[in-house]
C-alpha cells in the first residue's frame, strides 16, 4: 500500500481503477426497519442478520477511523432504519470525537425523529435526510404497510426545530402511485425549509416489484413541474463534491431549489466516490455489488489499523464497479436479484446495504 499524501488538514483520497476518489462512506447500522416500503421491502418475511454479527459502536468507530485516515471525510448513517439502533446519538458522538469526520449525516424514514432530533443534534450530527414519498396518509399506509405518516411529518418539523438547517427530503417517484404529487411535494419542502429530491425508482436488490414502466424519468419530472411552476433552471455544480453528489439541483423562479436523482436513466457512476459498510462489516464498492470484503472478520481477528487500511485501499484501487451504468446498458431489464438469491444472502438487500 502506498502512503496517502497529507495536505494541511486533509488526506488525498485513494483513487480507484478509473481515478474515482474514495471520499464518502455510507454506514448501514442495522438491517431492521419499522416500515415495509414496496420498493424496498415488499416481502412478508426476511432473513435478518444475527445480533452477534452486527458491529458494535466501537467497531464502527474504529473502521470509520481507518476510512478517515485514507481521506474519507463524508459519512452517512443509513439502514434499514438507523434510528432503530439503540443510542445512535452515542455513535454520533464517538464518530465526531474520534475521526476527521467533517460531514456526518443520517438518512432516516423519520418515524422516530421527533423524539431523537434534539439529542442527535447535540451529539454533533451535521445533516438529516428524511424519506417522504407522499403527503397522503392513506397512500403512505398502502406503500409502507404502516400507519405512521403523522410521525414522519412531526419528525421533519422536529428536525427543523432542533436546528438541522440543510434538511433534505427523499421522494422515490413511482408511476401511478405518487407522480401526481410532485408539485405538492415541492411546495411542502419549500414551506418546511427542506430541499426535496425526487429519486427515479431503482432496480436495486429488494425492489422485487420494479419495472421500467413505473420509472418516471428526470425529463418527465422536469416537464411536469415546468407545467405547474413555469421555467426551471439547473443549478451549476460548483465543486468536485457537487459533481460527485447524486442529485442534480434545479431552481424555480420563486427561488425554491429541488433535486432529481436520476440513478436509473442517467447514472452517476463516472464520478461515484462512495463506499458502503453493511451492519455486519462487509465493505461494498458499489450499490449493485454482488459481494464485498469482510472487514469484520479482519477486525475481530485483531488486524491492525495499517492492515485494515491496506485492505480497504487495495480493494478500492482495484475498483471497476459501475453497477447502475451496466444495468442501464442492458436495455430491457427486469428485477436485479431473484427472490431465492435474496433469501440466501441478505447482503444483496437494499435495506442491508443502505439506501
Ligand atoms: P448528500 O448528497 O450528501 O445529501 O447525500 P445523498 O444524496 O447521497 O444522500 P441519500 O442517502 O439521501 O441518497 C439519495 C438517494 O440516492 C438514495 O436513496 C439512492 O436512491 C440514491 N443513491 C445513493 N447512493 C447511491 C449510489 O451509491 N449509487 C446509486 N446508483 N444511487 C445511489
Ligand atoms: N429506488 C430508489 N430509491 C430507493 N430507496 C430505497 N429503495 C429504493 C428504490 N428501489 C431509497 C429510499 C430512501 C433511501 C434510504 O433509499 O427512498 O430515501
Ligand atoms: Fe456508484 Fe455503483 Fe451507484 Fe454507480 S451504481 S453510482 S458505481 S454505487
Amino acid at each position: 500500500m502506498s502512503v496517502s499524501i497529507l495536505t494541511a488538514d486533509r488526506v488525498a483520497p485513494v483513487p480507484d481503477a478509473f481515478g474515482r476518489p474514495l471520499r464518502s462512506l455510507r454506514i448501514s447500522v442495522t438491517d431492521r426497519c419499522n416500515l415495509r416500503c414496496q420498493y424496498c421491502m415488499p416481502e412478508e418475511e426476511y432473513l435478518w442478520l444475527e445480533r452477534c454479527e452486527i458491529l458494535s459502536f466501537e467497531e464502527i468507530t474504529e473502521l470509520a477511523g481507518v476510512f478517515a485516515s485514507l481521506g474519507v471525510d463524508q459519512f452517512r448513517l443509513t439502514g434499514g432504519e438507523p434510528l432503530l439502533r439503540h443510542g445512535l446519538d452515542g455513535l454520533v458522538r464517538m464518530l465526531k470525537a474520534a475521526n476527521r469526520v467533517r460531514d456526518l449525516a443520517v438518512t432516516t424514514n423519520g418515524i422516530l425523529l421527533a423524539s431523537s432530533a434534539r439529542v442527535l443534534r447535540e451529539a454533533g450530527l451535521d445533516r438529516v435526510t428524511v424519506s417522504l414519498d407522499t403527503l397522503q396518509p392513506e397512500r403512505f399506509r398502502s406503500l409502507t404497510r404502516r400507519n405512521t405518516h403523522a410521525d414522519v411529518l412531526r419528525g421533519i418539523t422536529s428536525a427543523r426545530e432542533a436546528g438541522f438547517g440543510r434538511l433534505k427530503i427523499n421522494t422515490v417517484v413511482i408511476r401511478g402511485f405518487n407522480d401526481d404529487e410532485l408539485g405538492a411535494l415541492v411546495r411542502f419542502g419549500r414551506d418546511a425549509g427542506a430541499e426535496v429530491r425526487f429519486i427515479e425508482y431503482m432496480d436495486v436488490g429488494g425492489a422485487q416489484r420494479w419495472s421500467m414502466n413505473q420509472v418516471v424519468t428526470r425529463e418527465e419530472i422536469l416537464a411536469r413541474l415546468e407545467q405547474q411552476f413555469g421555467p426551471i433552471r439547473p443549478v451549476e455544480k460548483a465543486s468536485a463534491e457537487a459533481v460527485a453528489a447524486p442529485a442534480d439541483r434545479f431552481l424555480l423562479s420563486d427561488g425554491t431549489v429541488f433535486g432529481i436523482i436520476a440513478s436509473t436513466t442517467a447514472p452517476f457512476c463516472g464520478s461515484c466516490d462512495r463506499a458502503r459498510l453493511t451492519p455486519d462489516g462487509m465493505f461494498l464498492l458499489c450499490l449493485y455489488a454482488r459481494a464485498g470484503v469482510d472487514l469484520k472478520a479482519a477486525l475481530r481477528r485483531g488486524a491492525s489499523h495499517q492492515e485494515l487500511a491496506a485492505t480497504i485501499a487495495d480493494s478500492w484501487r482495484a475498483r471497476t464497479d459501475r453497477g447502475a451504468e451496466e444495468r442501464k446498458a442492458l436495455g430491457a431489464r427486469g428485477v436485479l436479484f431473484q427472490i431465492a438469491d435474496l433469501r440466501q444472502d441478505p447482503h444483496l438487500e437494499m435495506h442491508t446495504r443502505g439506501g
